[in-house]
């Protein structure tokens, strides 16, 4: 095995030329930690706000004062699928050739050939049933989903949803676990994704740029923050819930410091990145409730074309950068 690999660097706040490719010395894994071949790694929004400085309003002074000023000091990369190719010293609980899917998170490091990871952290053997782009797709908009229906909203079966921005790696995760859980969705999507937010699930479907839906609805997951407080309550059944997925500070604020108003609650904030989450992700897979979308793919080395694919926000599911065979 070369001891050097291919890996992406940002060079500061900006376009998706900001993102570099050059060779760095695969890391060695620490005491507890595993290396990791990755095969696959998820291009994400995450992604893309980190390398760009473009967040919800009141967000950046937070965001740089969290990753730096003047440029990103996190290396690119929040999610990952490979093969476990080396062990630390005492990294028992996974082997020498196990596939296995995870996540870095915002300090990265995951679009590289090879990353070490605690065998305890974040990191799980994959299902045979996922495909490696399958398995990197896994948890970005899936985690998000389940933490907003399931621990957030705490939906029922035969509620009534509404899924704006339906089929984006949150919105296709949400509407299959919504669906899953036996509440009705309507789905709201560009009319090029209509069939596809049908076959993720939802029983109803309409373009987010005509008309506004017919209420009510018990939950709203507002993926783009395009239905604040104003917007929603209207169309929010007494005691329905507003999931902000995309909440800027004013809205986040408002959420923590008065999540019930007029007989409804609004909720925002990040979601958990635990193993127990993973595993509950993992399980809802296991019983048909949730697939990971794939839309497209790109070779690692395309991965400054892939960021300017993923800042649309219109992309389908999933941009998985796929790094070459060994
Ligand atoms: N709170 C959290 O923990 C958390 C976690 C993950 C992501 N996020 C945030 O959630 C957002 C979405 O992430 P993602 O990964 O799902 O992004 P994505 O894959 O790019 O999907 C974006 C979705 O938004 C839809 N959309 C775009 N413009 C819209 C509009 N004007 N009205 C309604 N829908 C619109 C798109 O629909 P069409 O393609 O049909 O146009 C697409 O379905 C990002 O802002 C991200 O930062 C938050």
């Amino acid at each position: 095995m070369s001891d050097v690999m291919q890996a992406a660097r940002y060079l500061a706040y900006g376009g998706p030329d900001m993102v570099v490719i050059e060779q760095r010395p695969i890391p060695a894994p620490k005491q507890g930690e595993v290396l990791v071949q990755v095969r696959a790694a998820p291009v994400t929004a995450g992604d893309v706000r980190l390398r760009s400085g473009n967040v919800p309003r009141g967000m950046g002074l937070l965001l740089r004062a969290v990753i730096g000023w003047r440029r990103p000091r996190v290396l690119p990369g929040w999610g990952f699928a490979g093969q476990v190719v080396g062990l630390g010293a005492g990294a028992t609980q996974l082997a020498i050739g196990q596939r296995v899917f995870g996540i870095k998170g915002f300090a990265g490091a995951a679009h590289a050939e090879y990353l070490t990871i605690k065998a305890d952290g974040a990191i799980l053997p994959t299902p045979d049933s996922l495909t490696d782009a399958e398995a990197a797709a896994f948890f970005f908009g899936g985690l998000t989903a389940a933490e907003f229906l399931i621990d957030k909203a705490q939906l029922q079966a035969g509620q009534r949803v509404l899924i704006a921005g339906a089929t984006g790696a949150v919105g296709s995760a949400a509407v299959q676990i919504a669906a899953h859980l036996g509440a009705e969705v309507t789905a709201l999507a560009a009319p090029r994704n209509h069939d596809l937010a049908r076959r993720l699930g939802a029983v109803a479907v309409q373009d987010y740029a005509a008309s506004p839906p017919n209420g009510p609805f018990d939950v709203i997951v507002d993926v783009m923050g395009t239905y604040p407080w104003a917007r929603a309550r209207p169309l929010l059944a007494q005691g329905g819930g507003l999931c902000m997925i995309t909440a800027d500070l004013p809205a986040s604020l408002a959420a923590a410091l008065r999540p019930r108003k007029e007989g409804r609650r609004r909720m925002a904030g990040t979601s958990s990145e635990s193993r127990a989450k993973m595993q509950r992700l993992i399980a809802l897979h296991q019983a048909g409730a949730y697939r990971p979308l794939v839309g497209q793919t790109l070779p690692f080395d395309q991965l400054p074309r892939a960021h300017g694919m993923a800042q649309t926000f219109h992309k389908v599911g999933n941009l998985i950068v796929q790094m070459r065979a060994p």
